[in-house]
């Protein structure tokens, strides 16, 4: 029970906290190693770990970070990849590595885990100033998909020999005339500065309306769809 609290207050490396049935059992069904199921006394949860308690209404309530909690929760490990991995696994699948770059909510880094998950893409690399895709808001934001993934931390550096798309609300190619699909890397910006990076090539997904700009979640989820479709063409 201590462990729980403390990984509820702060996530060790190499685990995470999975909230909701849902969720933990989006992530046994990827493959996640579960350590510990906690269950509200009166709730059930079907999926298996090697160990499982019980704990009382107010107990869970302590625990949990969500504001009408759902009765489990559990600890799950979680396989932390490098940047030189996380680039081989796109390689080997032939798509682009997904790259994001500052995107600090935990709820946008969850979203375009699971739309990446959703869209076929294999691998996603976190720069710095992105929220931590296995805190518990973002795991829960992805349904647990980003169990799904290859998912590393990454420097500018490790980034150095792959080609890519940034992909910028104003400025870019024209989504229709930039070949992303067969770029190594296609990299989404911060909600408020976008892209750290200059020269990068850019694609953007031409806007009506008078509208800026997309949500970088929603951004996402048009680009890689549309790598998806093109990969299947
Ligand atoms: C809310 S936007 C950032 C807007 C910010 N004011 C800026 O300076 O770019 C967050 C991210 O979503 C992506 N994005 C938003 N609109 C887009 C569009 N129309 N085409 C391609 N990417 C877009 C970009 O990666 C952008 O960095």
């Amino acid at each position: 029970m201590r462990r729980l609290q403390r990984l509820a207050r702060r996530r060790e490396p190499g685990f995470a906290l999975l909230e909701g049935p849902r969720v933990v059992a989006e992530a046994a069904a990827a493959g996640v190693e579960l350590e510990l199921i906690a269950v509200r006394e009166g709730d059930d949860s079907l999926v298996d770990a090697p160990r499982r308690i019980t704990l009382s209404r107010g107990v869970f309530r302590s625990i949990s970070q969500t504001v009408t909690p759902q009765g489990v929760i559990a600890i799950a490990k979680v396989r932390e990849w490098t940047a030189g991995e996380a680039i081989e696994v796109a390689r080997a699948h032939r798509w682009p590595l997904v790259v994001l770059d500052r995107v600090q909510d935990p709820g946008n880094v969850g979203a375009i885990c699971r739309t990446a998950a959703a869209a076929g893409a294999p691998a996603l690399a976190l720069l710095d100033g992105c929220a931590d895709p296995y805190g518990a808001k973002s795991v829960r934001a992805s349904a647990g998909n980003v169990f799904r993934l290859t998912v590393a931390r990454a420097r500018w550096e490790d980034l150095a020999g792959l080609d890519g798309y940034g992909a910028a609300a104003t400025g870019g190619a024209p989504l229709a005339e930039a070949p992303i699909e067969k770029a190594g890397m296609i990299i989404l910006g911060s909600e408020a500065h976008g892209l750290s990076k200059e020269n990068l090539k850019l694609v953007t997904v031409p806007l009506g309306g008078g509208v800026e700009s997309l949500n970088v979640a929603a951004a996402a989820a048009l680009l890689l769809f549309e790598i998806r479709r093109r990969l299947a063409a």
